[in-house]
């Protein structure tokens, strides 16, 4: 049973009211980081699995992408999205990322933006993204760090005072769900290690082309000192691949 926590209406409303939720990608911590590793969308066909609100979705069509489909599992999610747009060149389809089932080479490009580490098999997906994708088509994904990921309290250790000592780390090697405490509490998550990600990929056949543990710029740590924490641990992980070209 995958778990829709998005449609969860004290859950949703509280994800509606995050910066990221309000000021979109400009506001997304590790977006600076996830669009260096974009290729040129220019003409190119892009799925986004787990497309949210569509941010992406609506970034990708203004750098020209030809056709957009965002996939999703939350009703609510989507019916942001759409509502945010009259694009007809963006389509919006209520699915399960596991479930998504494209023809061979319907895609040039791929991208999923903090939604993987929802999904239990990550090889069954990347499987499902190698076969949609053309030769020589692109994969951008980022997912929660498996260091932020691995205790599912997702809290600092913090001392008498409250202050933030340092972020604990332990049970990495074991890989499973996780109820992380996140927003209303109670979301489950799937922890993998970095090996995981990157072995799986390896294994699909994709060429992997960078990877990204990013922290967040100096202009954003001057807007949002609070954030300076985010520079201790890694919190997101981002990986691009290709797929190759014959
Ligand atoms: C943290 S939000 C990210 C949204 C968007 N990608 C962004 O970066 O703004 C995670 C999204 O993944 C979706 N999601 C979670 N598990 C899913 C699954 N198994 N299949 C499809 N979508 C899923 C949620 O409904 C939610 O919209």
């Amino acid at each position: 049973m995958k778990q829709n926590k998005y449609d969860d209406p004290e859950f949703f409303a509280k994800y509606s009211e995050m910066r990221r939720s309000i000021g979109g990608l400009d506001d997304a911590q590790e977006w600076h980081a996830f669009r260096a590793l974009l290729p040129d969308l220019h003409h190119k066909r892009l799925l986004d699995l787990g497309c949210g609100f569509g941010w992406h979705c609506r970034y990708a069509r203004q750098q020209q992408a030809r056709s957009v489909v965002g996939v999703d599992l939350s009703e609510k999610m989507l019916a942001r999205a759409a509502a945010t747009t009259d694009d007809p060149g963006i389509e919006y389809r209520h699915s399960a990322i596991e479930d998504i089932d494209f023809d061979e080479n319907e895609f040039d490009v791929v991208i999923s933006s903090l939604a993987l580490h929802y999904v239990e098999s990550f090889h069954l997906v990347c499987q499902k993204i190698y076969r949609c994708l053309g030769a020589g088509g692109t994969l951008v994904f980022s997912v929660e760090h498996p260091i932020f990921t691995a205790l599912a309290a997702q809290q600092w250790c913090c001392g008498p005072d409250g202050e933030r000592l340092h972020w604990p780390v332990d049970v990495y090697q074991e890989e499973g769900p996780r109820r992380a405490r996140w927003l209303t509490g109670d979301v489950l998550k799937y922890h993998r290690t970095v090996a995981t990600y990157v072995n799986t990929m390896i294994e699909t056949d994709f060429r992997i082309s960078r990877l990204s543990e990013p922290v967040p710029t100096p202009e954003m740590l001057v807007e949002q000192p609070g954030l300076k924490d985010d520079c201790r641990r890694p919190t997101f992980l981002l990986i691009a691949a290709v797929k190759s070209a014959t």
